[in-house]
């Protein structure tokens, strides 16, 4: 049965609520202020309207959303989630949360050795991949400020954006056929001499591409370059990487021990609620780029606050608490977190296989990961378009027990030729289908999802 599991969240719930409210109340009683007393019928009419209103979603949490980077987070995340923000630790200074701290410790040591990076290393969650690569871009800017920073076209768009808010020159270079990085041209551009640091992605965010990491990281050495892994959407691969994926794309997993600096989003593969992320940096000596000065912080303890080695303020020791009681359910293993992601590379793995003997639908490339791209089997670009609009617009509609929500993504016909996929060129660029499919459900479900996405091309090609 879908959308079913064997846990009782509202019984977790309960657990946690009333243990912070027992919690509570070991201080002694208050009186809480009348200007914050409300009426619980009124919260309750308000918390309604809430719900009523959240209608209007896409259905993240079910297989049947085989669509962008989305997924809900666990309940065991949820729990700790909520049971922590009761109390609200900030995880800025140890003053602030000593418990989540501690949490973030050990779960960055746990996320670390995943990487097998050194047990000596600088590192912090961080709300977002976002801001976990805007520390890494700034290291790498106040390390080499003349130098500019490489990436590859594929990269997230937030690396050339946050180069121009760091002030710094980025390259983008292109990608091969199959998504990765062009390493003919790196060296090309290496040999000018001015790339301080080049961005490896493991995991793009449009194909799920891994650049060939263990080759750009020997290429940088001979140049004297610095390498930052962006990760932040496959880093939790690294768990299958020797049994499950190629042994050319664990070869580069392999290789993540070496890099300089690392960021993962535990929000994406990790099972976490949104505003978890993750930056690891191996030299310890970059701490001092971080050195400022607090007259208000840091009182309780002299160990390190992870304020003192991270840009952002503010951060919620609620989601330390979530990846720490989710990697006791979910440990960084094979076994644990990793049983997870195996049926969600099977599942794209499997859908590419229907895939190439379809006779509507073909893949645009091979699933390196778990993301899928696909298109219909048509003659043009501009009816490449109009079919996989279509596609994904009929697809996504009738009831909601029909609807299969898709993705799309837009490419340009030398993109498909580079891929051996010939058509007339009658327009600029044309979007073809892609599916996420970072749900573990979605290894069962990818028959029938395949099955309705043809029959749907069939028609339109028709
Ligand atoms: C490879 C990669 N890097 C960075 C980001 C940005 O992360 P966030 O959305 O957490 O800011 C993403 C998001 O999809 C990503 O896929």
């Amino acid at each position: 049965v879908a959308n079913k599991d064997n846990l009782n969240l509202p019984e977790l719930i309960s657990q946690v609520v009333g243990a912070i409210g027992s919690l509570k109340d070991t201080y002694g009683d208050f009186e809480t202020h009348e200007s914050l007393r409300s009426d619980q019928a009124k919260i309750s009419e308000v918390l309604k309207e809430l719900t009523d209103r959240l209608e209007d979603n896409f259905p993240y949490f079910h297989p049947n959303y085989a669509a962008q980077m989305l997924k809900a987070p666990h309940p065991v995340a949820v729990a700790a989630y909520l049971a922590t923000m009761m109390l609200n630790p900030n995880n800025h200074s140890i003053d602030a949360s000593p418990a989540t701290t501690q949490m973030e410790r050990d779960v960055l040591k746990q996320m670390a050795a995943m990487f097998e990076y050194p047990e000596e290393f600088l590192g912090h969650l961080t709300w977002s991949g976002t801001t976990a690569n805007l520390e890494a871009l700034w290291i790498a800017r106040e390390l080499q400020p003349t130098k500019k920073i490489a990436h590859s076209a594929d990269a997230h768009y937030t690396h050339s954006r946050m180069s121009e808010v760091l002030g710094t020159t980025n390259v983008s270079i292109p990608t091969e056929a199959d998504g990765r990085l062009s390493m003919e041209t790196l060296e090309t551009e290496l040999k000018k001499g001015d790339i301080g640091t080049i961005v490896a992605t493991m995991g793009t965010t449009g194909l799920g591409a891994v650049d060939p990491l263990a080759d750009i990281i020997a290429l940088a050495r001979k140049y004297d370059a610095r390498v930052h892994v962006d990760t932040a959407y496959g880093g939790f691969f690294k768990l299958i990487a020797e049994n499950h994926l190629e042994p050319e794309t664990a070869r580069h997993y392999a290789a993540l021990k070496d890099a300089d600096s690392i960021v993962v989003d535990p929000h994406k593969h990790g099972l976490q609620p949104y505003g978890s992320g993750a930056v690891f940096f191996k030299d310890l000596s970059i701490g001092k780029f971080y050195k400022h000065d607090s007259p208000y912080t840091y009182f309780i303890s002299d160990d390190l606050h992870f304020g003192e080695i991270q840009l952002e303020c503010s951060r919620a020791g609620a989601s330390a608490a979530a990846i720490w009681a989710t990697l006791k359910i979910f440990p960084l293993t094979e076994q644990g977190l990793g049983s997870v992601l195996i049926p969600t590379r099977n599942a794209a793995k499997n859908w590419h296989e229907l895939l190439l003997t379809s006779d509507s639908l073909m893949p645009y490339q091979k699933p390196e990961l778990d993301i899928l791209t696909y298109l219909p089997r048509v003659d043009s670009l501009s009816k490449l378009d109009f079919v996989s609009h279509e596609l994904l617009v009929q697809a996504g509609s009738g009831s909601r027990q029909q609807q299969i929500h898709l993705a799309t993504y837009v490419v340009k016909p030398e993109q498909l030729k580079a891929r051996g996929i010939s058509m007339t060129e009658d327009a600029a660029n044309a979007r073809i289908l892609r599916s996420v499919l970072m749900k573990p459900e979605h290894e069962t479900w990818v028959p029938a999802l395949h099955s309705r996405v043809q029959e749907l091309a069939r028609q339109l090609i028709r």
